[in-house]
């Protein structure tokens, strides 16, 4: 069986993490969750007040880039990967509205995406890799065989996050949810630095009303073409 690189963009929300956690399921492949890495930094930048409300400092950003590592360790328990930031696991931290609220200025500075670019196209050098983004069938992968380009409704979008948010036992509204998914793909597809944009050739899958089997048979399918 021949291995295919599997690159999954799209807006906020969109569900992309957890159809390319079932895909590379299904396939025996590995996959890549880019926004914990951008999260990740984003962290790092909020305990050492670089990033706020009201401020962001890119320059000391750009000047501990290199004291901020990352990686992906596979957690026995719940059979995915949890993100460790200087050898401390942060999955859980890395997905509150705090850090949802400025990971989008932490993820328009040029230098933070060569990094983290870097990294993911090393990651994935050996193929066999789904990887969920922004930037995934543009910049990353832009010779991946299979791209994907995952859409729905801000409602719809923002109902799922706040369920998710609120399954974890955090306290916030409807409306603050909203705000946060608009905001952030806002400033994702207006960026200069690789805005969000549907890469040449990708699959657009418009999920408002369509269940996870259904979008994973479709993404199956086109995959198993390929593969
Ligand atoms: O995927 P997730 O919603 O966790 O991503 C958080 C943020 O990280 C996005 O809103 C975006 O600002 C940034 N991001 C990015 N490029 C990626 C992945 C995430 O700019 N490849």
């Amino acid at each position: 069986m021949g291995k295919i690189t599997i690159a999954i963009d799209g807006y906020s929300s969109t569900g992309k993490s957890t159809i390319a956690k079932q895909l590379s399921k299904a396939l025996g492949y590995v996959y890549v969750d880019t926004g914990a890495m951008y999260r990740a930094v984003t962290l790092y930048a909020i305990r050492n007040n670089l990033v706020g409300e009201d401020n962001l400092n890119v320059e000391a950003v750009i000047d501990e880039l290199s004291r901020i590592h990352l990686k992906f360790v596979p957690n026995q328990l719940t059979g995915k990967s949890d993100m460790f930031l200087n050898d401390e696991n942060v999955e859980q931290e890395i997905r509150t509205m705090q850090v949802s609220r400025q990971v989008s200025k932490i993820a328009a500075i040029k230098e933070v995406r060569e990094k983290l670019v870097a990294i993911q196209q090393q990651m994935g050098i050996e193929k066999a890799i789904v990887m969920d983004g922004r930037d995934i069938g543009t910049v990353v992968f832009p010779d991946a065989e299979l791209k994907i380009f995952m859409t729905a409704s801000p409602r719809a979008r923002a109902h799922r996050r706040y369920k998710e948010l609120l399954d974890r036992g955090d306290k916030v509204t409807f409306e603050e949810v909203l705000n946060n998914v608009q905001e952030r793909d806002h400033i994702d597809s207006t960026r200069k630095e690789s805005p969000l944009r549907k890469a040449q050739g990708a699959v657009e899958i418009d999920n408002s009303d369509m269940g996870l089997e259904e979008q994973l048979e479709r993404i199956l399918n086109y995959a198993r073409r390929l593969i």
